[in-house]
């Protein structure tokens, strides 16, 4: 949904010490991936623990444009009647997937090779973001696209009504761009290949093979060369969505650095495409234990123990990133309270994501009177200890959910309170993020900015 409504102004006061049990809400890229090769299986899959943030139901409102059936039956509890790969019908209304980047980019690739048109659009935020990514590599498939200047949004794409398959060499580190061939790949004849030179997250592979799909991944001296067979008959599955590794990361974050805290985060992914974030903890010293690992959803899970901790600044090398991309915003926080300056390199897609995200936590790290260096490439923070940062500035969040959360977070544990001129787009991807902080005895305040 493309209109956010009035801003949210929002305090975060000093917290007293977190405790409590932290179930966050269900995995974001899973929730895509689940209603869209559900919406490309013939027949009806049932998703259960769907994360029901805007982000993933402006994707089920469009795979229902596209001619699924796609119903709700209970809290997080869905089901997709879908119309089988190359079944989708042409949509009679503009797709609007908010601000949603995967969401977007992930459907242009499952739409791409099929005889059909679309025009797609979203919120300020994704009309600014980069779309070349995808229409360079689905017009290899015979695709074509018309957007604004710069591959923005709003954006038509006709399919290709030939499609061919292809052989593709991912040029940047990005699971939504693999994931847009591999979906495109589905619905043209022979073996569409992509080459990851860095891991990303696996997501979609997994699924895809849940789903019935013939794929074959092997590590070659060029990367990770994924052979998906098209035209393939998806089989309608029970998809079980577990929790979310980028949302837990904000009360784990939160507890790290609040005195006197200790809370416990059940079902977190250790994927390792995904739980970056938690290695470099880790290494900063942070308490945390990982107890009764076992597999959830077909990922890799364990509950979190995490008390706390004492923090030491630490190099993240680049090969790290993309395994936790999406937690840089909120490690810069903890950053700010280590001793030492916290290093982090390799960084430079966190400027396309739902906001210039090294920009917009430099200026707040700034405001907040914590000392931040930043390069194209890298981003450095210097941090100021236990309890050293001073906190009291209003922080701008840019429509974007990580930013909001991360300066929310800042203010749990510096000396004054820290203000976010707009807390409505954490609803995109943790859309109970309020109350279950507040029950952790995080201070949130709904204010004036
Ligand atoms: C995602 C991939 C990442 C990540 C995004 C979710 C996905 O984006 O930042 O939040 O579900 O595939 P990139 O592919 O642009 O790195």
């Amino acid at each position: 949904m493309s209109d956010h409504g009035d801003p949210i102004p929002m305090t975060s006061h000093r917290a007293a010490p977190l405790n409590g049990v932290a179930e966050v809400p269900g995995d974001k890229s899973i929730s895509h991936r689940a209603l869209i090769l559900g919406a490309l299986s013939v027949g009806e899959s049932r998703i259960s623990g769907l994360l029901e943030g805007q982000d993933v139901l402006d994707t089920a409102s469009a795979m229902r444009a596209f001619g699924a059936d796609v119903q709700q039956h209970g809290p997080g509890e869905w089901s997709v009647h879908g119309v089988g790969v190359g079944g989708f019908a042409e949509p009679a209304q503009v797709i609007d997937c908010g601000n949603s980047g995967t969401g977007v980019r992930l459907i242009m690739g499952a739409m791409a090779t099929s005889p059909i048109a679309a025009t797609f659009t979203g919120d300020a935020s994704l009309r600014s973001r980069p779309m070349g990514r995808i229409t360079d590599p689905i017009s290899l498939f015979g695709a074509r696209a018309y957007g604004r200047s710069g591959g923005r949004l709003p954006m038509t794409i006709l399919g290709a009504a030939d499609p061919v398959p292809v052989r593709y060499t991912v040029p940047i580190p990005s699971a939504q761009v693999k994931s847009a061939v591999l979906l495109a790949g589905l619905n043209a004849p022979g073996e569409t290949i992509v080459i990851e030179r860095e891991a990303t997250r696996d997501h979609t592979e997994r699924m895809l093979a849940g789903f019935g799909a013939e794929l074959r991944v092997e590590d070659s001296e060029e990367g990770r060369v994924i052979t998906l067979t098209g035209q393939p008959e998806l089989r309608p599955q029970n998809v079980a969505v577990p929790r979310d590794p980028s949302s837990a990361a904000f009360p784990v974050c939160a507890a790290l650095i609040v005195q006197g805290s200790e809370i416990t985060v059940p079902g977190v992914s250790q994927n390792p495409t995904r739980n970056g974030i938690y290695t470099t903890l880790v290494e900063m010293g942070a308490d945390i234990s990982f107890e009764n690992p076992r597999e959830e959803g077909g990922e890799p899970v364990a509950d979190l123990r995490v008390r706390f901790s004492q923090l030491r600044g630490v190099e993240v090398p680049p090969g790290r990133a993309a395994s936790m991309i999406d937690e840089y915003p909120v490690l810069s926080v903890v950053a700010a309270f280590a001793e030492g300056r916290t290093v982090m390199r390799g960084v430079k897609e966190l400027r396309v994501k739902e906001s210039d995200r090294i920009d917009a936590m430099a200026r707040g790290l700034e405001a907040n009177g914590v000392t931040v260096e930043e390069e194209e490439d890298t981003f450095i923070v210097h941090g100021l200890g236990q309890g050293g940062v001073p906190g009291g500035a209003l922080c701008a969040t840019h429509l974007d959910h990580r930013i909001a959360m991360s300066f929310l977070v800042l203010g749990m544990a510096a000396q004054k309170p820290v203000r976010i001129d707009d807390a409505g787009p954490v609803a995109t991807s943790f859309p109970v993020f309020e109350p279950l902080m507040t029950d952790l005895g995080a201070k949130l305040e709904r204010t004036g900015a």
